[in-house]
């Protein structure tokens, strides 16, 4: 999400008639957009403020903004460490970064911090790194309460982005040449409740189609769940050949979703499905309403309902009041589900979270290393297995450029999200589709050969053009 913004700042800037520098060196504007959900963010940012300074005072005119949850959170501390910042923004208003530099340039520094979101960032200009896949923001905000999660006070509560509006985002990708769709939300599969539910029992206003898309306002009574009924109409637009989505909840996630993935082509066979503790009392104290048991049983569901599924998960290590038996369980559940692949992460408190009182109950820095380290074992012997199990097969790959490490090598990505490289010594344009056979695996990456590019790719490309 907060990457998803930072495309949306860049291309807002570039809007403006601003152009990509090289170096913080070669800038007249700089914007550090910082996210707090882990981690040290604040110190790194204020690390880099530090440094920041120096060159303000070199280049007085050099204009410096911190947009962000971490901004958002941090407003005042971040004026009285660094009085050198202009313009200090929050998650709400990122649509007004150029006005907000306009602002300061001739007022001075200033903070504008909003509760209310303005507009969905999808709404606003981008500058994304690849020109043939894209994010769409479908929610934002959050309405659960998980203990350790800082998410619902930066982002604020659930609002959906009115269905017709998403369609017509993904038509509109579509005839730029956009063939890959990831919809994004915190809780993906309770997107359009907040709007169904204001529809529930009243006469339906002429633009509920528009609101809520032809199934639901057909069916309403049935209560259909808008997500799946969002996931095929995206599939359905002319040009999208793989639809991704991130993340479900495992308690909100529903058959009506795993069915949609098991029947329509375009949605890829990929469930990344945060588990975050394999014990129940863990569990219980995040607030997260399943136990392992009815995890299991959604893996299993969507198992039966999904040929080749690919499994993937976010693991939190040392949550507070974690023993040796919790963080068991958490090993156990791993292994028996078989993750592709795992994000894990050592707890790490978030002022003003429940969780982050619980001072009394913190796991040691040395005990959570080390069940991080077990834990990354085992996540990748499953990892490479995986893998394992696709040498030999053909797979679709969306070409993603040459290999960092190896310029004769080609990096694509298969419908799981892996990594493939092989050997090519024509080009061949990033956002191709091509078939590849598996020849080698690794915990990470899949060795291929190039069988042939089945589908070359459609989008325009900006020439620079040079200014005299
Ligand atoms: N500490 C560690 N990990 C966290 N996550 C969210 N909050 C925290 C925290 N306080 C992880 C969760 C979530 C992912 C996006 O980040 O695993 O699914
Ligand atoms: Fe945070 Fe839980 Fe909401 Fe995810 S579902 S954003 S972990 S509060």
């Amino acid at each position: 999400m907060n990457e998803h913004d930072s495309e949306r700042i860049a291309g807002l800037l570039e809007t403006d008639g601003m152009e990509e520098a090289e170096s913080f060196d070669d800038a007249d504007v700089i914007v550090l957009n910082t996210c707090c959900i882990r981690e040290n963010a604040d110190n790194k940012l204020y690390g880099q403020l530090g440094n920041l300074k120096k060159l303000k005072e070199e280049r007085p005119d050099l204009q410096i903004a911190v947009g962000g949850c971490l901004a958002q959170k941090d407003r005042e501390t971040i004026r009285e460490r660094a009085p050198h910042v202009d313009v200090v923004f929050g998650t709400h208003n990122v649509g007004r970064a150029t006005e907000l530099l306009t602002e300061a340039r001739a007022n001075g520094p200033l903070t504008e911090i909003l509760e209310e979101s303005e507009a969905f960032p999808s709404a606003l200009p981008v500058k994304r790194d690849a020109n043939h896949a894209a994010w769409v923001t479908i929610q934002i905000g959050c309405d659960n309460s998980c203990a350790f999660c800082i998410v619902p006070a930066v982002r604020g509560k659930e609002i959906s982005r009115p269905y017709g509006e998403l369609v017509e985002e993904v038509r509109q990708l579509a005839s730029n040449g956009v063939t890959e769709v990831t919809l994004l939300g915190q809780n993906v599969n309770s997107y359009g409740r907040d709007l169904t539910l204001k529809l529930r029992g009243s006469e339906l206003p002429d633009d509920s189609e528009l609101l809520v898309g032809r199934s639901w306002t057909q069916g309403r009574h049935t209560a259909r769940p808008l997500f799946s009924d969002l996931l095929r109409s995206v599939s359905e637009i002319e040009g999208i050949r793989r639809v991704r989505y991130t993340s479900p909840h495992p308690k909100d996630l529903r058959v009506e979703t795993m069915d949609v993935m098991g029947e329509v082509p375009e949605v890829c066979e990929h469930l990344h499905l945060p588990l975050q503790s394999g014990s129940d009392q863990i569990l219980a104290s995040m607030h997260r309403g399943y136990t392992a048991n009815k995890y299991l049983a959604k893996i299993a569901a969507a198992r039966q309902r999904i040929v080749d599924l690919a499994v993937t998960t976010d693991i939190i290590v040392g949550f507070p009041g974690e023993s040796d038996d919790d963080f068991e369980k958490t090993l156990e559940l791993a292994a028996a589900v078989q993750f592709d692949n795992a994000f894990t992460f050592i707890y790490s408190p978030r002022p003003g979270t429940e969780a982050a009182d619980l001072v009394d109950q913190y796991v040691s820095q040395d005990v959570a290393a080390e069940r991080m380290e077990r834990l990354r074992q085992v996540i990748e012997r499953s990892s490479l297995h995986s893998n394992q199990t696709r040498v030999g097969l053909h797979e679709e790959v969306i070409v993603e450029g040459r290999s960092k490490r190896d310029s004769a090598m080609l990096t694509g990505r298969t419908r799981h999200n892996r990594l493939v490289h092989f050997p090519a010594q024509n080009n061949i344009r990033a956002g191709s589709y091509a078939q590849v056979l598996v020849t080698g695996a690794r915990t990470f990456n899949l060795n291929g050969e190039l069988l042939e590019v089945t589908a070359p790719a459609k989008h325009k490309t900006r020439i620079p053009v040079a200014s005299s």
